[in-house]
């Protein structure tokens, strides 16, 4: 298969990461005969240094005609100070909006390797295996007004919806419950916002037509609970976009790594940006010592949500699952007696382990 993959950088460790997960994709493509072409662009910080703005228009144009999007991170303290339209994060913020990418899937699930480093005990956190759906392109990060009045003196931001907009994550929710554990817990305020009322009674009218899937409410202080007394409680959680952003980072690391988590922010039609779930880390930059597997589990996303790569993707997670099985680290993972190599290094691990492994079985199930 052709497919046509834009690489976004960004800034921080961002062109290391995914310069890594370039070269795991490109192991892929020889593998299975697919032909993968790239083209990257500029994105938040290294954007606005270079042409003045966080999201330029070429980037916006070479992303609606791509068939997948790989980002690497953004922001840093170097553009901290600038007003708030001009930071990096508005660059990802406005190509997710502009792009329609309603929907951000955050799975979450430890590697045996790495549970020993989780906050929680082993017993809590071993058989958690969730997935957050975040709803990405309204909530309180979209609302309008979002202003200063009165002087300075006084502040708003709104937190708005339309029903379309509640009804198409929801629906979202129910694909990723059905194809998981069949189960839903939708996360919301409603014992204060109204738009959590509103929210609540899509989900219960939208749950008429999938009988099958135990859907429950929750409030979100509740849940942000619950997430680190019991994570194996859940399977899908469907939220909004600030609680789901809060969520998520609160679920990232009960796994033992914040390193390892990828996302996938998708639209109906199947286009996606995919991302690793942690940020630029600046103070690791450009040392080659930043940790690519969530980056690289993020493409293994994308092939299988945009490309319907399946077997390729499954075929990326079990090498990463291998090469952690092999002791093979950044710095950053606390393995037990491992070995201690390169972000590039720990890449390359990850594509030999794929090219030695045969999967002709795999592959003629698949095409057959
Ligand atoms: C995330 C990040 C972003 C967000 C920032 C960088 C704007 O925290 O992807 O979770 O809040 O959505
Ligand atoms: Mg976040």
């Amino acid at each position: 298969m052709e497919k046509h993959i834009v690489i976004l950088p960004g800034d921080g460790i961002g062109p290391e990461v995914t310069k890594a997960a370039k070269g795991v994709l490109e192991t892929v493509a020889a593998k299975f005969g697919h032909n993968f072409t790239f083209e990257t662009h500029e994105i938040g910080g290294a954007a606005i240094d270079n042409q003045g703005t966080p999201l330029p228009e070429d980037t916006v144009a070479a992303c609606r005609k791509a068939d997948g999007i790989l980002l690497g991170a953004v922001g840093g303290p170097k553009w901290d100070d600038l007003p708030g339209h001009m930071r990096p994060e508005k660059g990802l913020l406005g190509i997710r909006k502009q792009l329609g990418l309603f929907a951000n899937l955050r799975p979450v699930k430890g590697f045996d390797a790495l549970l020993h480093a989780s906050p929680l005990k082993p017993e809590v956190v071993g058989d958690s295996d969730l997935l957050i759906v975040r709803e990405l392109t309204g909530g309180l990060y979209f609302g309008e007004p979002s202003e200063r009045r009165n002087n300075g003196q006084d502040v708003v931001d709104t937190l708005a919806y339309s029903r379309s907009e509640i009804e198409r994550i929801v629906d979202q929710s129910f694909k990723s419950a059905k194809v998981r554990r069949n189960k839903l817990t939708s996360v919301d305020k409603a014992n204060v916002l109204e738009s959590s009322r509103m929210w609540r009674e899509v989900v219960e009218e939208k749950k008429q037509e999938h009988p099958d899937v135990e859907v429950e409410h929750m409030l979100v202080d509740a849940a942000a609970m619950k997430l680190v007394t019991n994570p194996g409680y859940f399977d899908v959680i469907v939220t909004e976009n600030m609680f789901g952003d809060i969520l998520s980072d609160e679920a990232s690391v009960l796994t033992g790594s914040l390193g390892m988590l990828p996302s996938a922010s998708i639209r109906q039609d199947g286009l996606g940006l995919y991302e690793p779930v942690h940020g630029s880390a600046p103070d690791i930059a450009g040392q080659n010592k930043a940790n690519p597997l969530a980056t690289i589990l993020s493409a293994a996303m994308m092939l299988r949500h945009s490309f319907n790569m399946s077997v390729e993707a499954d075929e990326i997670e079990s090498a990463v699952q291998s090469v952690l099985n092999d002791k093979y680290h950044t710095a950053d993972l606390k393995v037990k007696d491992g070995t201690q190599v390169s972000g590039s290094e720990l890449a390359e691990k990850v594509s030999e382990q794929m090219t030695s492994n045969d999967t002709t079985d795999d592959i003629m199930r698949c095409y057959a």
